[in-house]
């Protein structure tokens, strides 16, 4: 094999590597968001069936003269608190980076939603629990994803996406 075309594969593997950001509406139509018809925590159930990644984005779409989006600490969310939220919504289209792994927390801003069940948990995944764009070539590619990697373990993280990207070149030889 040329080096340039190794050159050409490895770029094709890394651009496969980085897993493109993902937006998700909310409920998953444009109406979810507002006091759910039964309570039975239907927006909870559709954030459980998600994986959410860092990078990622959550939309909200609703009527601005009568809802907004609260996203507030673990305390304000258990207690249906909308005095102090971390951050406020109100125009009718929310959108909200996941920038960071963990529980993000929302609770509606309307006048006793949050307590009929217009809230929302969505926990997301760390890097390192990532599967998505790892292409089954093992846990070294997998693992070089994002900001996650801390700078410290340059030394570390290079001997990882080699041997991931050595093991992809392996796979592919065994494709092609
Ligand atoms: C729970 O809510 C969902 C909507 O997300 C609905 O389809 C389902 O029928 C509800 N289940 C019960 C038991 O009410
Ligand atoms: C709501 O949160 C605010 C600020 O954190 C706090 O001062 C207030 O006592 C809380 N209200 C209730 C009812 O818990």
């Amino acid at each position: 094999m040329s080096s340039s075309s190794l050159v050409c594969l490895t770029l094709l593997l890394v651009s496969f590597t980085i897993s493109e950001a993902r937006d998700y509406l909310v409920g998953g139509d444009d109406r979810a968001w507002r006091v759910p018809p039964t309570t039975n925590d239907s927006l909870n159930r559709w954030a459980e069936k998600n994986r959410f990644q860092v990078g990622d984005s959550l939309v909200w779409k609703y009527d601005a003269a009568k809802d907004s989006v609260l996203q507030v600490t673990r305390e304000a969310y258990l207690s249906c608190n909308r005095s102090s939220p971390v951050a406020e919504h109100r125009d009718g289209t929310a959108v909200v980076e996941l920038h960071r792994s963990g529980a993000y927390y929302f609770i509606s801003g309307a006048e006793g939603a949050c307590e009929q069940g217009e809230k929302l948990i969505v926990v997301v995944m760390s890097e390192r629990h990532s599967l998505r764009g790892g292409l089954a070539l093992g846990p070294g590619l997998t693992e070089f994803e994002g900001p996650a990697v801390a700078p410290t373990s340059g030394a570390s993280t290079t001997v990882v996406l080699k041997s991931g990207v050595a093991a992809a070149l392996l796979v592919l030889g065994i494709i092609l």
